[in-house]
């Protein structure tokens, strides 16, 4: 069979009572924090050096263009800190377990951040590995050059055994959705540091993963975010010679644990989206696509501030799941500003045309209960169905029944047939890494305005797309829940 997208996607679908037995193999557990042994570490200032900017104005003020403009290791460090650094602890059967600034289906983290930097003062120009446990640098490339100025340029990977250990063929979904996560982090952290941030998942794979030293069965670039405004949104890389030499052994460093284990679906699906077959596609209108039919339109109005908001920092470092929903309701304030910040320039300017954005609206000021879907473009939302269906999709969610308090749950929604038409089964990388940036601003955005959320990625497939009334070839990608909890750190 041919890999697809939505081939990819039925293969790793859950059905109720159909879930094969599967126990988790502790003793070969994979690591988290990348291992490079024998290579040097610079360690990071831990300053943050945003002041008390919010989340509001990131999204909402235009932000600079200092692509030219040199940069010190403090402002990078600081750039590092606020997309992803540990931000909590547990004891695991007496081992310390580490929680991040962004969120992870099992908290099994399994992406990391690289950083190809050019005229920053106090760095040489080379390529580094971001380590989180730090935070500190490791030297990969040293003496490359790119643009012969000042740029940096981010390379965003994820490995796949970190994931499928728990999550087998389905994890190549959450790879993808948790390296958006992170991804959208790191975006907002360069907007709030000045820059204007390029995002593209289109590149040539072979020549950044061996670029980046990575052994591609295990470990594999899935995004690129420059700071440079240029048309090419990847880096010019320079010929193969002028690379610098890597790291000896550089490649074992994508090796997690003793024993990992290949799945198929995984590596077949990776492997037939490296076919680059761009656009056009931003005259998809997906909401068309889903078999659904729209009625009353409601325009979602500007919101000129978003109420009692916490300090950018403080937001993404107390950034948590919460699952305590209480049926209070969530005051229309609330729901308009977090239906504005999912409007925000900062995402439109991916590709939001493949995904649709549907809302299980209940308890909330202003609106109805009912399924709805959020144009972005034009800052609409349109009525699908009337009725409070939190209650089912909880029960569908595999029956995770906090899920029925949430006041409302986004829903990521694509008609994957129509998308591997257009894209080809690259396209399922896009759609998915921008459910997963989506998915950490609704996180940042509930942190700031005092709400609870959690992202749900395990749910009986079939039966989601059969309560929302879709086709048979759009497919629920990921859900995140949303609304008032019994209590928030701050607020
Ligand atoms: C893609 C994705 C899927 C997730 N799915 C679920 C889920 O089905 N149920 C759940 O309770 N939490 C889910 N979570 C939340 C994670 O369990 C949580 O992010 C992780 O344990 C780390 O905890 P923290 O978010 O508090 O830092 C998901 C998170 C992501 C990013």
């Amino acid at each position: 069979m041919k890999f697809s997208s939505l081939y990819y996607h039925n293969l790793t679908s859950y059905k109720r009572r159909g879930i094969s037995p599967h126990f988790l193999d502790w003793e070969n557990q994979p690591r988290i924090f990348k291992r490079y042994d024998g290579v040097d570490t610079i360690d990071l200032p831990r300053k943050v050096a945003v002041g008390d900017l919010t989340l509001f104005q990131i999204l909402k003020e235009r932000p600079g263009d200092l692509s030219n403009t040199q940069q010190t290791l403090d402002i990078l460090s600081s750039i590092l800190l606020l997309t992803c650094t540990i931000t909590a602890q547990a004891m695991h059967s007496g081992t310390p377990f580490y929680f991040r600034n962004v969120a992870s289906a099992g908290a099994l983290y399994p992406f990391e951040l690289y950083l190809l930097a050019e005229g920053v003062h106090g760095l040489a120009s080379g390529l580094y590995h971001y380590a989180i446990d730090g935070p500190a640098l490791h030297p990969l490339r040293q003496g490359i050059s790119v643009s012969q100025t000042h740029s940096l340029n981010f390379f965003l990977s994820t490995i796949f055994f970190r994931s499928s250990w728990k999550y087998r063929d389905r994890a190549y979904r959450y790879c993808l959705l948790d390296t958006g996560h992170l991804l959208e982090n790191l975006v907002l952290s360069l907007r709030g540091h000045g820059f204007s941030p390029q995002v593209t998942y289109d590149f040539d794979d072979s020549l950044i993963n061996s670029f980046l030293g990575f052994d591609p069965d295990r470990e594999v670039c899935l995004s690129v975010c420059c700071t440079d405004n240029k048309p090419d949104l990847c880096p010019a890389l320079p010929s193969q010679e002028k690379w610098g030499t890597l790291p000896q052994r550089a490649m074992e460093a994508s090796v997690v644990s003793v024993r990992e284990v290949k799945y198929d679906a995984i590596a077949t699906m990776h492997e037939a989206s490296s076919v680059l077959k761009p656009g056009p596609y931003q005259g998809i209108k997906m909401d068309e696509l889903l078999g659904v039919s729209e009625e009353s339109l409601v325009e979602i109005p500007q919101v000129p501030a978003w109420p009692d908001e916490l300090p950018y920092p403080q937001v993404v470092f107390s950034r948590r799941s919460r699952r305590n929903f209480v049926p209070r309701t969530m005051s229309q304030h609330h729901f308009d500003s977090i239906l504005d910040g999912l409007c925000s320039d900062s995402l439109l300017t991916g590709y939001p045309w493949l995904t649709s954005i549907g809302l299980l609206v209940t308890n909330t000021e202003g609106y109805g209960s009912g399924f709805y879907l959020l144009d972005r473009r034009s800052r609409k939302l349109a009525l699908v169905k009337e009725g409070n269906f939190q209650g089912e999709m909880a029960r569908i969610c595999l029956d995770q029944a906090w899920l029925a308090n949430a006041a409302l749950h986004v829903l990521f929604i694509s008609n994957l047939k129509v998308l591997d038409e257009v894209m080809g089964p690259r396209g399922y990388r896009h759609t998915m890494l921008e459910a997963g940036r989506a998915g950490q601003l609704l996180y940042l955005t509930a942190t700031s305005l005092g709400l609870g959320c959690c992202g749900i990625g395990a749910f009986y497939d079939q039966e989601a797309a059969h309560l929302l009334g879709l086709n048979d070839n759009s497919k629920l990608l990921y859900l995140v829940a949303l609304g008032p909890v019994k209590s928030v750190k701050g607020h």
